[in-house]
């Protein structure tokens, strides 16, 4: 059966990506945002996933305000990535796992989530820059993957709760799938930013460290959170969070924390990373 081999939460800002394609990793700004990543890498390079499920939200890529699935995820050989503007270079196709993908799309929607199914899928920065981050050698990205897509762009959203129960199905269908897998769940944006408006550039540390800890050690307690407690606690943007929940909550009650790291800031955002596994 597969096995879930452990959950990482981490930030998708497009600046990164820029950051990796021109080398300035260990310029004075970058080196101190990037430290937080080895010990995750040296993890993945043991543990070696077979697949990568990224829970991350669409910034207008693949998805626009004409049409906006709550919760889409795809059902493709490959994911293609694509110019946003941001003028990262794009990156070569993903290869997905049509199998697993419908495994995963029967038993949530046996479980009761009405998700979009998608056969063809763009993926934007919230996936491609993650991955960059966790696997900077291209050569080494022999894993398969399986786009998980929220809402975090056209209101209502989904609640942190939904969000939280979506990731317990998502465990569960894992959990079933019949082949001797090992499969890693990547949840990606946050922390607190917002990028518009009066509070453009907010940021709000003390309510980001809470989340961290919550995130291991108590995630029902951000579940109780509305989106509205969201935005004004976390600014806009930093709705995000419901990708780090969807992902945790794949993982059991228990969990140890391997590995975390908060700095401020990446352009107009609070970066976090965790690295977490089943405590049972
Ligand atoms: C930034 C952060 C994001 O999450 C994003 O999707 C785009 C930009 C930023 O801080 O620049
Ligand atoms: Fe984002």
């Amino acid at each position: 059966m597969a096995r879930i081999l452990g959950a990482i939460c981490t930030s998708h800002i497009p600046a990164i990506g820029a950051a990796i394609a021109r080398g300035a990793q260990h310029d004075p700004y970058w080196q101190p945002f990037f430290d937080g990543y080895p010990p995750v890498r040296t993890w993945l390079e043991r543990t070696k996933p077979d697949v990568v499920i990224v829970v991350y939200n669409d910034h207008g890529l693949n998805f626009f305000l004409d049409k906006l699935p709550t919760f889409a995820i795809g059902a493709a050989a490959e994911y293609r990535n694509a110019d946003e503007g941001w003028g990262l270079p794009t990156l070569p196709p993903f290869p997905g796992d049509p199998s697993f993908s419908w495994h995963v799309i029967e038993s949530v929607v046996a479980d009761e989530f009405d998700i979009t199914t998608c056969q063809e899928m763009l993926v934007d920065h919230a996936f491609t820059v993650p991955i960059s981050l966790l696997w900077p050698d291209p050569a080494v990205r022999s894993f398969k993957t399986l786009p998980v897509c929220i809402n975090t762009v056209q209101h209502p959203l989904p609640t942190p709760a939904r969000c939280y129960k979506l990731g317990q199905a998502l465990g569960r269908a894992i959990e079933s799938y019949p082949q001797d897998i090992g499969v890693v769940i990547v949840g990606t944006g946050g922390l607190s930013h917002q990028l518009d408006g009066k509070r453009a550039g907010f940021i709000n540390k003390e309510f980001d460290l809470m989340c961290l800890d919550k995130i291991v050690n108590d995630p029902g307690a951000l579940t109780s959170l509305s989106i509205r407690d969201l935005v004004r606690s976390a600014g806009t943007q930093g709705v995000e969070l419901i990708t780090w929940l969807t992902a945790r909550g794949a993982l059991g009650g228990k969990t140890a924390n391997l590995h975390s790291h908060y700095h401020i800031p990446v352009s107009n955002t609070a970066a976090g990373l965790l690295l977490l596994e089943d405590a049972a």
